[in-house]
C-alpha cells in the first residue's frame, strides 16, 4: 500500500468543482453572488429575485419576475396532505428534523421524484424553495400549539413567512429586515450542507434527496445550529461587564464559542456586519439593549483573545437576536436558515448535475492488513 498518500481531513483546501454562483474570499470579507456584491443585494433586491438569480445566473426581466412571483404565491399554500402531516406527526424532537421530514415527505408525494431530467430537477428545486415558508411557518406553530395558517395572496415571501409564522402582517421594517436575512443565508460556497447536496444529486438522485441532505447537515451546531447556540450563550453570560471572564474561561477550557470563527473568513464575515447593525438598532426599538451590549461585550473580549488568530463573529452570532425579535423561538433559527439556504442548494445542485461527476474521494486507510483467520462466533 503506498503510504505517500496524503490526507485532507474534511477535503480542506481541495476545489471540486468551478462554479459561476457566488465566491467567499475569506482574506477581504467579500461575498459574491453572480457577480453582486452581498451589501447592494441585502439593500436593493428580495429573496425572490436574489433566489432566481442563483438558480439562473441573471437577474430576471419584468416578465420573467413576474412568473416567478406568481408561481411562488401559488406554491406557498401547502397542499392539505402536507398540513395533515406536519400537524400529525410534527413538534417532538426538534424542528430541524421536523423540516428534514417534511422536505422528505414532499418527494414521497412528488411521482417526478423519481426523475433526474434537469427541467424537473429545476422545477421541484423552486417547488421546494417556494414551499419553505410555509412549512417552516407550520413547524413553529405546530411547536406552539397553534394552528396553521395560510399565507395572503398578496405578500411575498419574507412577509407571508412573518404572516403564516405570527398571524400577524408585518410592518415594512420587519419585512425588510427578514427578507434581507433570507438574502444573507442564501449561498455560500461549498459548505458542508450544500457540498452534501451536491454529493447527494451527484449520484443522479433527486432534488428532494439533495435538500433533505441539506437540511440534515445544516442542523449541526458546527454549521446552521450554530445560531441557536450563540444566543443561549449570549443570554448565559447575562450582562456586559460578564463578557472578559466567561470567554476567558471558555477559552482556558477550549470550548468553541458559537458565533465565532469560519473555516473561509479569517475576518469579520460581511453578513455579520449586516445583521449587527440590525441587531443594535432592533434592540434598541424593543427594550433588549442589554443583551445587544453583551453581545458586543463578548464579540469585543473575542477579538482582543483570538481575532489575532483570525476568528471573529460570523453570520450566526447576531442573526439570533435578530430573528428573536422578529418573534422567533430559538428552536426555529436553524429552519429559518434553511429556508434561505434553500436557494443555494438548488442553484449548486442544478449546476453541478448539469456537468456532471459522481463524488467518490478515497481514504487512506491505516488499519490491520491481515490476513486474520476467521474464528467462529461459537470460539470467541
Ligand atoms: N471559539 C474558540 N476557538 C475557536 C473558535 C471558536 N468559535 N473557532 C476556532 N477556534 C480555534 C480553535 O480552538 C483552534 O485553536 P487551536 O489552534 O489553539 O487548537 C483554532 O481556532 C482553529 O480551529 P478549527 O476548528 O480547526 O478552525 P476551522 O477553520 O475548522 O473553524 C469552525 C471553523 C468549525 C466554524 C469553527 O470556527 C467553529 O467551530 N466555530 C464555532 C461554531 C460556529 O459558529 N459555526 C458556524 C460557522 S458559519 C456557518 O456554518 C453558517
Amino acid at each position: 500500500m503506498p503510504d505517500d498518500q496524503e490526507v485532507h481531513k474534511g477535503l480542506e483546501g481541495i476545489i471540486v468543482n468551478e462554479t459561476k454562483i457566488g465566491y467567499v474570499d475569506g482574506q477581504k470579507g467579500r461575498l459574491v453572488y453572480r457577480g453582486y456584491d452581498i451589501e447592494t443585494l441585502a439593500s436593493k433586491s428580495n429573496f425572490e429575485e436574489v433566489s432566481y438569480l442563483l438558480i439562473n445566473g441573471k437577474l430576471p426581466s419584468r416578465e420573467q419576475f413576474s412568473e416567478f412571483n406568481r408561481k411562488a404565491r401559488e406554491r406557498m399554500k401547502l397542499p392539505g396532505n402536507v398540513v395533515e402531516f406536519i400537524e400529525k406527526n410534527c413538534g417532538h424532537s426538534h424542528p430541524m428534523s421536523d423540516l428534514r421530514t417534511v422536505v422528505s415527505f414532499l418527494g414521497a408525494l412528488d411521482a417526478n421524484s423519481n426523475s433526474s431530467d434537469l427541467n424537473l430537477q429545476k422545477s421541484m428545486g423552486e417547488d421546494i424553495i417556494f414551499r419553505m415558508p410555509g412549512i417552516v411557518a407550520a413547524i413553529k406553530r405546530k411547536w406552539e400549539g397553534k394552528s396553521i395558517i395560510e399565507p395572503l395572496p398578496d405578500l411575498g415571501m419574507a412577509a407571508n413567512f412573518l404572516y403564516m409564522s405570527s398571524g400577524r402582517k408585518p410592518t415594512e421594517e420587519e419585512e425588510k429586515v427578514m427578507d434581507t436575512c433570507l438574502i444573507l443565508h442564501a449561498d455560500h460556497g461549498s459548505n458542508a450542507s450544500t457540498f452534501s447536496s451536491m454529493v447527494t444529486i451527484s449520484t443522479l438522485a433527486d432534488m428532494y434527496s439533495a435538500l433533505t441532505a441539506g437540511i440534515a447537515t445544516l442542523k449541526g451546531p458546527l454549521h446552521g445550529g450554530a445560531n441557536e447556540q450563540a444566543l443561549k450563550m449570549i443570554k448565559r453570560v447575562g450582562s456586559p461587564e460578564n463578557a472578559e471572564r466567561v470567554i476567558g474561561e471558555m477559552l482556558g477550557k477550549k470550548e468553541k464559542v458559537m458565533g465565532f470563527g469560519h473555516r473561509v473568513y479569517k475576518v469579520y464575515d460581511p453578513r455579520a456586519r449586516i445583521l449587527k447593525e440590525f441587531a443594535r438598532s432592533i434592540s434598541a426599538k424593543s427594550g433588549k439593549q442589554e443583551l445587544f451590549e453583551t453581545a458586543e461585550a463578548i464579540e469585543k473580549a473575542m477579538i482582543s483573545k483570538v481575532g489575532g488568530k483570525g476568528i471573529f463573529p460570523n453570520v450566526d452570532f447576531y442573526s439570533g437576536m435578530v430573528y428573536e425579535s422578529l418573534g422567533f423561538e430559538e428552536n426555529i433559527f436553524t429552519p429559518i436558515f434553511a429556508f434561505s439556504r434553500s436557494a443555494g442548494w438548488v442553484a449548486r445542485s442544478l449546476e453541478y448535475v448539469s456537468d456532471n461527476r459522481l463524488f467518490r474521494p478515497r481514504s487512506k486507510y491505516s488499519g490491520e492488513m491481515g490476513p486474520i483467520e476467521y474464528v467462529p462466533l461459537e470460539k470467541r
